[in-house]
Order: C-alpha cells, then structure tokens, then sequence
C-alpha cells in the first residue's frame, strides 16, 4: 500500500457548542482524547509526517499531543479561515521544513472523530489508488444530512464538487450523501488547488472543500469512497454527541471482550478504557468501570459497582463494590464490598480486603486478611496476619508519616491502634483495644490498653429515677431473691 506523505489532522477549531474550558479534541472517549483517536486511527497508515493543526486552546492541545505522540507535528493556524486555509498552512509549514511532500498521497482528517478506525483508512486509501484520481472522498449516506457539505456528482456518477450546506440550494440540500471531511489528495494536485481557494461563501472561509470542484475544473477525477458504518465519520460539536461517541465506543469495546472470552453481564453499564487488558473468563458484573491501563488475569469476577483505575487483578480474584487506583490485587484475593484501594497497595496471594477498609501504599501478604472497617497505611503486614475489626494503622502525626511492619502469622486484636513507626514482630498477638506505640517482640501479646474498674452502684445513686437505675434496681432485685433461696 502507499504510504501517505503527510496525514493533516485539523484541530484548530474553537469547539464552541461543546460549551467547555477543555479544547474540544481534548475531551476523552473510553480514556483517550478525540484527536488521541484520530491520531491512533492514522497511525495504521504509517504515514510519513503526521500534523496537527492547532489554534484555539493551542498551548493545551501542543502540550497533549507532544506527550501521546511526540513523533506528531504540531502547526499553528492563527485565525480560523477555513478548513483549506488550515491545509494550505500545515503543508507551508512542512516545506518550511524540507519535508517531500510528494512522496506519496495526503491525507486529511478532522480531530473530533473518535470512532474512525484505521480499517476505514485504508479502505480510502486503497480507493484512492485503485480509482488513479487526484482526489478521493469519504462520503457516507446519512438519514438526516442536515449540516453537512453535499456530494454532487455528476450525470455520469462521478463526483463533481461539494457543496457546503450553508451555501446549498433546496435541491441540493436534498442529497443524502455527505463529506465525512476525510480525504485523500495527490500532493502536487493539492497544494496547486489550495493556492486557488477563495473565501467567496456564506461563511466567508476558504473551504477545502472547493478543492474538489477545482480539480473538475481542471479536469482532474475525483472519487468517492463510501463508508458503511455512519459512526465512524461522527463527528463530535457538543456534549450530546460526545455521550453518542462514548457510547457506542463502549459497545464496540466490549463486544471485542465479549468475543475474545469475557464474560460482560450488562453491556450498558460496563465502560472499559482503551488500553484495559482482560484475559479470557474473566467475569465483568454490572456497574464496573476499568480506566486506564488496568488489567484483570483469567477466573477473576469484578463488580458489581467497582471502578478500578490503572490496577492489575490477578487469577480468581474477586472485588466487588471498590474503589481502586494503582493497587495490585493478587491471585485469589478477596477485596469488597466498600472498599477503597489507594496507590501502592499490594494485595498478596489468597488475602483479604473486606468491608469497609481503606489501604495506602502498604503491602498485604499471602493470606493476610483485613476483613472490616480498617485503616492501613504506610504498611507492610507479613504473610498469613490478622488484622482484627476497626484497626487503624495511626500512620500521620501532624507532620510526618510514618511505616509500621507487621510479621508472619501476627494477630492484631479488634480496634488496635498501632501508632507507627512500629514494628509488631512475626506470631505476636495485640489485646483487643490496644494502643501499640512500642515494638512488640515475636511471640509476645502486647496489651495496651487501661484496666477497667466498675464502680458500683453508681448509677443508682447519680441516677437515681432513671430507666436505667429502674432496671439495674429490678436485676438486683432478682439476684438478691436468688441467693436468698
Ligand atoms: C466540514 C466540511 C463539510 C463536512 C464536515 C464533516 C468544509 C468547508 N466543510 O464542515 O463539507 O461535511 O466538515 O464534518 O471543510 N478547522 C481548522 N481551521 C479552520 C477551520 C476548521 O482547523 O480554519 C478544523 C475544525 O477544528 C474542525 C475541522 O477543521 O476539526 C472542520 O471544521 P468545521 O468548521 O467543523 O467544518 P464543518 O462546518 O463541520
Ligand atoms: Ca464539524
């Protein structure tokens, strides 16, 4: 196949329905911006130079595209005249760096049309060859082709121009066949055309559009290359087309999951980033959100209502109801409901993170289990431990925090409060209620805790006449029939 000299991707634009201090292209869909999916869609054709054309919000935009695509050059249109004014500019640039433009076809695409996918590239490519013309056009056949620039072709069939819907007559208007905006031109051809654009239109722009009528003119063919799925060429103007784009990327993703062995109960509310790897029986329950590059191995079953972000879940694993980020969750562990894993958490082999708990950069161990209402932080608990009910890891003094280590097989009593740095050592135990502020010995029970004292009767004198002293009075009552007998 030819490879494309140049792929020009236009993002100048302002994206003003998108009522947004975020620059439109900048928007994600399933974890990646619209120009982010755009640039991927293109890479497929492993063209030469790929360009951005930025404009509104350009420092923002530049910024973007030098982190995911260094290898992208980005190009300032400073006024928006038009979508051929945006052209003719990022290809002047490119000779301005004694880039061959003529090294093989140009292609052009928009930054806000997140459901392109390369197979669709290269179909226009290969039509675009195949067809030996100078210019060739993505069309698509649209119910409602409200807004967009008409395909006029010819008594013959072959396309004669593009007429902006602004600039249509009622007839034209008529025509369902639009420009998804998506091109492939011969560079020479082009760049010839774009030096003759004028801004002679309703909107007053130099449209690259025009391009096409100015081939035919010079008796040049263009082509047409009609597209089959209308959602590859959405083009995303407000918040509702972006839910529209975001939605069906969602079902185009899961259905990919679907096929490749995992098992998704509610599609509707499953929303799976681009970059999520799932391997094969793996179950998604409804309600669960993977972002990022977060990966979940074979057996394991996350959800309902969980959201892991850039985690890995390993074998059997099962997490339910939880919020993760940057955690580690390993074979067969057991995380859930309510839980809120925090960066750095690393759940061992077999462990457990139960109701209730949160974990912050501290390491669980093989069958360690934290099974309610705990907070670990700064920690790391050996393998086999228990880390009793209402626990708190006291990991901040104001200040600074600090690291507490718990050994192998250790058993913290129900609401201790280890107050770190500390270290409780392997097979020790704490007493229930404990506040741990020294080391504690392998093999010893640390107790520290105040020893209680009743005081009796003290409710009956302070207060007296209450239900309380009424009811203590009856069961002393009762107690003294029972000794008297
Ligand atoms: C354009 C096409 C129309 C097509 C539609 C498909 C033209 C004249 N019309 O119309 O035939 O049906 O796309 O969606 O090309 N941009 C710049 N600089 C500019 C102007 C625009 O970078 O000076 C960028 C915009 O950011 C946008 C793209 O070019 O990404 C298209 O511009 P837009 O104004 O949205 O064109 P449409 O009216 O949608
Ligand atoms: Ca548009």
């Amino acid at each position: 196949m030819n490879r494309p000299s140049v792929v020009v991707i236009l993002a100048a634009g302002e994206g003003k329905r998108m009522r947004s201090a975020t620059p439109k292209v900048l928007h994600p869909v399933a974890g990646r911006s619209l120009v982010g999916h755009v640039i991927e869609a293109a890479s497929t054709l492993e063209p030469l130079h790929m360009v951005v054309v930025v404009g509104h919000g350009r420092e923002l935009v530049t910024e973007h595209v030098n982190e995911i695509a260094p290898w992208v050059i980005t190009v300032v249109q400073e006024e928006q005249r038009g979508t051929g004014h945006a052209v003719r500019v990022a290809l002047d640039e490119l000779t301005g760096r004694d880039i061959d433009l003529s090294a093989g076809p140009i292609v052009v695409l928009t930054g806000d049309t997140p459901l392109l996918t390369g197979a669709t590239l290269v179909g226009l490519m290969r039509a675009h060859v195949e067809a030996g013309s100078v210019a060739t056009v993505l069309t698509a056949d649209l119910a409602d082709p409200t807004g967009y620039g008409r395909v006029i072709r010819d008594p013959s069939g072959s396309v004669a121009r593009i007429v902006e819907h602004k600039d249509a007559s009622e007839v034209e208007r008529t025509v369902t066949e639009i420009n998804s905006g998506m091109y492939a031109f011969s560079a020479d051809q082009l760049r010839t055309m774009l030096g003759r654009l004028t801004a002679d239109n309703a909107q007053a722009e130099e449209y690259l559009t025009d391009v096409v009528g100015l081939l035919r003119a010079d008796e040049q063919s263009v082509a047409a290359s009609m597209c089959s799925d209308d959602a590859e060429i959405l083009g995303v103007n407000d918040r509702l087309q972006l839910a529209q784009a975001a939605a069906i990327m969602r079902d185009r993703i899961n259905a990919r999951w679907m096929r490749e062995g995992v098992a998704i109960l509610d599609s509707a509310t499953t929303w799976l980033d681009v970059d999520v790897e799932i391997e094969p029986d793996a179950t998604l329950l409804p309600n669960t959100t993977l972002r990022g590059p977060t990966s979940v191995a074979t057996g394991a079953r996350i959800g309902p209502g969980t959201t892991l972000t850039s985690c890995e879940v390993g074998v059997d694993a099962s997490v339910i109801h939880t919020w993760a980020e940057l955690a580690v969750i390993g074979a067969r562990a057991s995380v859930g409901p309510f839980t809120y894993l925090r960066p750095g958490t690393v759940l061992g082999e077999g462990s457990k993170a139960g109701a209730y708990v949160e974990i912050k950069n501290s390491t669980i161990g093989d069958g360690s289990k934290v099974p309610h209402l705990s907070y670990v932080g700064d920690a790391e608990i050996g393998t086999g431990s228990n880390i009793g009910a209402a626990t708190v890891f006291v990991n901040y003094d104001g200040v600074e925090k600090h690291r507490t280590v718990v050994g192998d097989h250790v058993r913290i009593g129900s609401d201790s409060m280890l107050i770190g740095p500390v270290t409780v050592g392997d097979g020790a135990y704490t007493a229930a209620g404990s506040v741990i502020t020294d080391d504690v010995p392998p093999g010893s029970m640390a107790v520290g805790r105040a020893r209680q004292r009743n005081i009796a009767d003290w409710v009956l004198r302070r207060r007296a006449g209450t239900a309380s002293a009424q009811a203590a009075a009856a069961a002393q009552a009762v107690e003294q029939a029972q000794e008297d007998l």
